[in-house]
């Protein structure tokens, strides 16, 4: 199963996620000479294409969405020569007989790519079986939603699972797509620096926090049925946490890391009442222009999340009493992925009593959409000192950017995409990891059912309700911001 695919067939061909990142993200590795000149992309969905139409479609998504500097007429041509297309309703199982007709021969390997809705996850699955579309040398990519809790996961899992077995089965979660997502591993992993203070007795506690400033780009249906804990916290944080928190696996592997993050997902202590705050946009502004209150974005009124802040902890031997605060939400002030690191302070501190303040270190991991990781240390200000002895915070700094320049930076797809078809999973969602974080989720939404929890009003453009500013100062910590 290590060989790659000779075949990639793409659910969902004509859809939003297609246009903008799958078909850019393949042209892209194409033009790179990453995939096999043999390998041929097969596209279907409901809507009627020729493979010349659906070719139409695919040169207008790379026009519109690939990088501008990358459109040589060459390179998208014998791209889209590898492209062809097949009709199907996924509801009808004869209509599979005519996609496994287009596709051919599968023994040298097919990878699929599935992004459906999920009414249509089942009856795609045995189509695919029935059509002699999932023998040993097929794998599948599942781009979520993956079920909406435990039970709807497990379901989904079990339909897929029954036909696809793990080893074969790629679940997605694009942020391990991200470039500095992976650089984490290297950050803690590739250097002496970090790993021995990493922990309880160094770390005073870690703030992970997602901001976006879009509302629902015209996916309200999907989002008012899903609200951001599930939409981002079940999945894009607690991959980011697990991979903040998890041991040194013991090599590079798909197994020793997910076998180490699954071990920091069990540990996730139930969260307290107390210790989650959720908030819904109302009116405000972003970037300076008014923009409307979720309830107008969504066409009613709603008690669905759009924000939510968690004050969560990992009940093990390294992270012993260390908080961590999550926080995500659309409609905010500034669209921001970080991580932030905040070391204790310094345990005998001889600048007082001459006057110098000191703070204690962080470490900022900035994933998008600037790239650095920026070490806080302190330092004294240049001078005699007569009045005083004056310290001051400076950063050390490296920027992903400059430091890697001349070197073109590759959207989550095409990563994933590419280690789809070589069949590597490291960087993948393993189901039992899949199903630790939906247990800690449901736990959550248990919560607040019992509780009647209404999401508090925030202003868009602010950083979400004033409850979740309290839910870390009470500890006498502060967001960074
Ligand atoms: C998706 C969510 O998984 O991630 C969206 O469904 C969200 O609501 C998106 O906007 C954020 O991804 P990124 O890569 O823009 O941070």
């Amino acid at each position: 199963m290590s060989l790659p695919s000779q075949t990639l067939l793409l659910f969902g061909a004509t859809g939003d996620l297609a246009r903008r990142m799958l078909l850019p993200s393949l042209y892209a590795l194409h033009a790179d000479g990453l995939i096999a000149p043999g390998l041929r992309i097969v596209g279907t969905a409901r809507s009627e294409h020729s493979d010349e139409s659906f070719r139409t479609f695919a040169r207008e998504s790379l026009r519109e969405f690939g990088a501008a500097d990358r459109q040589e007429e060459a390179n998208v041509t014998s791209f889209l020569k590898r492209l062809r297309y097949q009709p199907l309703d996924a509801t009808r199982p004869e209509a599979f007989a005519a996609l496994a007709e287009t596709i051919g021969d599968v023994s040298g390997g097919l990878a699929i790519f599935l992004s459906t809705a999920p009414q249509l996850f089942e009856p795609t699955i045995a189509g695919l079986r029935a059509a002699g579309l999932a023998g040993e040398q097929v794998r599948i990519g599942l781009e979520k939603p993956l079920g909406n809790d435990l039970a709807s996961s497990r379901s989904i899992n079990d339909a897929v699972n029954a036909v696809f077995p793990e080893p074969r089965t790629f679940r997605i979660d694009h942020y391990l797509g991200k470039e500095t997502v992976q650089n984490l591993m290297a950050l803690r992993f590739g250097n002496a620096l970090f790993e021995p203070l990493w922990n309880a007795n160094n770390i005073a506690h870690v703030q992970i926090t997602v901001s976006e400033t879009v509302g629902l780009e015209g996916r309200a249906g999907f989002y008012d049925e899903t609200g951001a804990l599930r939409d981002m916290v079940q999945n894009h944080m607690l991959q980011l946490l697990a991979l903040t928190a998890m041991e040194p696996p013991a090599n590079r592997g798909a197994t020793a890391i997910r076998d180490e993050k699954v071990k920091v997902l069990r540990a996730l202590r139930p969260v307290a009442a107390g210790d989650v705050v959720t908030g819904q946009y109302g009116v405000g502004a972003i970037a300076g222009a008014p923009v409307a209150s979720y309830r107008d974005d969504c066409g009613h009124a709603s008690s669905t999340e759009t924000f939510v802040a968690i004050k969560a902890h990992v009940d093990n031997w390294r992270w012993k009493g260390v908080p961590f605060y999550l926080r995500t939400g659309k409609r905010l002030a500034e669209r921001r992925s970080e991580i932030v690191v905040q070391f204790k302070p310094v345990p005998h501190d001889i600048f007082r009593e001459r006057g110098g303040q000191l703070q204690a270190n962080s470490l900022i991991i900035r994933l998008q959409p600037e790239e650095y990781v920026r070490l806080m240390v302190m330092a004294k200000e240049p001078g005699l000192d007569r009045g005083g002895l004056r310290l001051r915070q400076v950063p050390l700094d490296l920027s992903l950017t400059a430091a890697f320049a001349g070197t073109r930076r590759r959207i989550a797809y095409e990563r994933l995409l590419l280690d789809l078809i070589e069949g590597d999973q490291a960087l993948f969602v393993r189901r039992d990891e899949v199903e630790a974080q939906w247990t800690w989720i449901d736990a959550i939404r248990k919560l607040w059912a019992e509780s009647g929890v209404t999401p508090k009003p925030y202003g868009a453009g602010s950083w979400g309700p004033s409850a979740s500013i309290a839910l870390t100062e009470r500890d006498g910590v502060s967001w960074h911001e």
